[in-house]
């Protein structure tokens, strides 16, 4: 493994407040940002007085449950701009999430958004290890996407070089990694993986890149996908995790010293995990869904914004701020085969741990009369015989009815059948008719 970095150098002042002095500041800002939401933005008023929760309501941080959730569905409806908080000519910057179907979700951002987007980017690059003077390779999407901007202002604001490449043209990346020498690399995990593969193509010993320490967001990632990226690129794997409709990536960050899960930047952003059924809080430490409440965002505030990702919250290790669990799954990604949850992240878990498979899978969901049936199709390892990697694929289908307690078929198709992704990885395809 690289040389250790050490990490307490640089922290902001604010990353050293006691967990009291941090529940006051919280608490402070989240009285602006409620009563910003619902003076300025006619969505938040209707929806609290819908729920009967006026602004005066909220006298401590618990009170914020009194206030109703924000989903999706709500941004979609106030397409493009009506969730702005202030007037649109001081939003300076528009990003917006593709969606699967309909319309995007737009977001907004004046200047002040920006330079705290840059400053909490800045917090996470350099909690993940990087420093100032640090040649930062940013194969993030640049675009509509938050990943590859968030990214790069973070990086700026650090200090560090930033090769603003995007994602896409793998030959290319693995010249710019193999001429410029960057220590740090920010790329989606699903797409670093062609790129180790390319490297190797190209000749190169992926560990003898000068890449240090990765930083791996924008999907879900396992432990075992950690080792696995540590061990073929001899470098630090950390996870990062945001969302467009929070500020993009940067809301919270793994420590490289610990990697025990992601310190949410609370001093922006307040979490609460719920029940996704039901809706009431839960206590830290149980799993549930994320909600997110921005406490300084000025263009687009968020109050209670249902994430559906699925984690818990647990107490400050490397920093103070409380932590998530690494996100092994989305509650839109849930897969239910015969009464049994699944998400592709446990398949992802058993596949790693199999050498004559490559990581490259898809989850194909089809059914057959009333029953959905899951069909694994993973990639033959370049250097497995087509015998061996069935094999192996039938020991995974083995695995799953193990460890799981569903069947599976599992297929094992040749090295490149699997389509590949320069951004987030298509895990899930579904060619269910619809009911
Ligand atoms: O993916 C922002 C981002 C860019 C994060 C680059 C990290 C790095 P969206 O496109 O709005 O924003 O997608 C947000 O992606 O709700 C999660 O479901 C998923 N996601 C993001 N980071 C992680 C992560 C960006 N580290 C959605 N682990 C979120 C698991 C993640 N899922």
């Amino acid at each position: 493994m690289s040389p250790s970095i050490s990490p307490d150098e640089g922290l902001e002042p604010v990353e050293l407040l006691s967990v009291d002095e941090l529940r006051a500041l919280q608490l402070e800002r989240l009285h602006w940002s409620v009563r910003h939401a619902y003076d300025n933005v006619a969505h938040y008023r209707r929806s609290f007085e819908a729920a009967g929760a006026h602004p005066d309501d909220v006298r401590s941080l618990e009170d914020l449950a009194r206030l109703p959730f924000t989903t999706k569905a709500d941004l979609r409806d106030n397409y493009p701009f009506e969730m702005f908080a202030v007037p649109r000519e001081q939003v300076v910057r528009v990003h917006a999430s593709s969606g699967t179907t309909g319309k995007p979700t737009v977001v907004g951002y004046t200047r002040d958004d920006l330079d705290m987007w840059s400053t909490v980017m800045a917090r996470s690059i350099r909690a993940a290890g990087g420093r100032p003077g640090d040649i930062l390779h940013n194969a993030y999407g640049y675009g509509l996407f938050t990943g590859g901007l968030g990214a790069h202002g973070g990086a700026e604001k650090l200090g560090c070089t930033v090769v603003p490449v995007s994602g896409g043209m793998t030959e290319r990346q693995v010249q710019l990694i193999t001429d410029f020498r960057p220590s740090i690399i920010m790329v989606t995990p699903s797409y670093m993986l062609s790129i180790i593969d390319e490297l190797e193509r190209a000749g190169i010993d992926p560990r003898s890149t000068s890449l240090r320490v990765g930083i791996f967001g924008a999907e879900p990632w396992t432990n075992q996908m950690r080792r696995t990226i540590e061990e073929r690129l001899d470098m630090h794997a950390v996870d990062i995790y945001g969302l467009s409709e929070v500020i993009g990536p940067g809301v919270a960050q793994e420590c490289v010293e610990t990697k025990d899960g992601l310190h949410v930047w609370e001093d922006h952003f307040y979490p609460e995990i719920i029940d996704p059924i039901t809706g009431a809080v839960l206590p830290d430490g149980e799993k549930g869904e994320l909600v997110f409440t921005s406490l300084t965002k000025q263009a687009m505030p968020v109050i209670r914004y249902r994430t559906r990702d699925l984690t818990r919250l647990l107490p400050g290790t490397a920093r103070r701020m409380r932590r998530i669990e690494k996100i092994t799954g989305r509650s839109d990604d849930m897969m239910i085969l015969r009464g049994v949850n699944l998400f592709p992240t446990q398949i992802e878990e058993l596949v790693l741990n199999v050498p004559e498979l490559s990581p490259h899978f898809q989850c194909v969901l089809t059914r057959e009369g009333n029953l959905d049936e899951l069909t694994v199709r993973i990639e033959r390892a370049e250097h497995a015989t087509a015998d061996a990697a069935q094999d192996a694929g039938r020991h995974v289908a083995g695995l799953v009815k193990r460890t799981i307690g569903v069947t599976v078929a599992v297929e094992v198709t040749e090295p490149g059948s699997i389509e590949r992704s320069v951004g987030k990885m298509r895990r899930i395809v579904d060619q269910r008719p619809e009911r």
